[in-house]
């Protein structure tokens, strides 16, 4: 039997510079799909996959997140006094998520990169295996991603990283797996990632999503990392290259996940999850679908206007 995963890590510290300037003021972690900012998402695919211990790594100008997730009993209150009942009760399902998840905040500090969240949190962890999930992943799956991960886990006891078939086009976007064998289910063993490759040179089809079971021995390979980085001080501490030592010489494996994924930190893959969650809303879908067939015509118009 293997550690039980209970403990996750969401690095919440990033720019999100690819939505400036729209995340120049609200952190790209708090922009709303499907009514809620994708940080709810995320957490509520942690807490329903049984996660009781969720780190956010936070920098500065990221107190909103805060502010989403804790509670509020005096609006909850005017809430209820005004006769909105409905609007209270989603104000304080989101602090009962909040609280099921146990969720701390932590500031970022040290060297640059996705390795160092990872590594400030783990002064909790002790000798436990962790998730670590991109917050600006939207999953919508019948078993949530998490799960499908925590469930490789099990099965290995190793690291392992969650996948998605890529469009080789676009392969310039992801760290790469290259895999040394399919175990069936979509469960790969593999020996490594290459980091945004030209097409050309993808080792496979798959593309590493925000997914990861980290376990303490990826945490002293990156534990070895900043402590160069710190002799050097030079380059990032980066996630992908402590699996890469790691995967050296120990297995790795990568789980190839059920269900469509959203990477809302991309601003053309953004629209596109918020067009799907309004498709997929019994009261949005009529209005979308109705603008959508008066589509020809503004184009039109719009062609118009931009000619004259
Ligand atoms: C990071 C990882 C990359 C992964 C991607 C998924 O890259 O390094 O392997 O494919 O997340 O979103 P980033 O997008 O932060 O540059």
């Amino acid at each position: 039997m293997f550690p039980t995963i209970r403990r996750a890590v969401i690095p919440a510290a990033g720019l999100g510079s690819r939505l400036l300037p729209l995340t120049k003021a609200i952190p790209k972690e708090m922009l709303p799909v499907g009514g809620k900012p994708v940080i709810e998402h995320t957490v509520r695919e942690l807490v329903d996959s049984g996660i009781t211990d969720i780190t956010v790594v936070v920098s500065g100008g990221k107190g909103l997140i805060q502010e989403h997730f804790r509670p509020n009993p005096a609006l909850v209150e005017q809430l209820r006094k005004d006769g909105k009942a409905a609007h209270a009760d989603e104000v304080e399902r989101v602090a009962e998520l909040a609280r099921q998840g146990h969720i701390t905040y932590l500031d970022q500090c040290g060297p640059y990169g996705n390795g160092t969240p990872v590594l400030n949190a783990a002064r909790a962890f002790g000798d436990e295996p962790v998730l670590v999930l991109w917050p600006d992943d939207v999953f919508v799956a019948e078993v949530p991603r998490a799960q499908q991960l925590i469930r490789a886990y099990e099965q290995t006891g190793c690291p392992v990283l969650a996948l998605m078939p890529m469009d080789p086009t676009e392969s310039g976007r992801y760290g790469v797996p290259i895999v040394r064998e399919d175990l069936g289910d979509g469960q790969l063993r593999i020996t490594g990632l290459v980091e945004k490759p030209e097409p050309a040179a993808a080792p496979s089809s798959y593309a590493a999503i925000g997914g990861y079971v980290v376990t303490p021995g990826i945490i002293d390979e990156l534990r070895e990392q900043t402590r160069r980085w710190y002799e050097h001080r030079k380059g990032e501490v980066y996630l992908t290259d402590a699996i890469n030592a790691y995967a050296s010489t120990r297995a790795v494996y990568g789980q190839v996940i059920k269900g469509r994924w959203y990477d809302t930190g991309n601003p053309a893959d953004y629209l596109v999850a918020q067009m799907a969650f309004a498709l997929a809303h019994p009261e949005y879908r009529p209005v979308l679908c109705g603008l959508v067939a008066g589509l020809d015509v503004q184009d039109a118009a719009i062609r118009t206007e931009i000619s004259v």
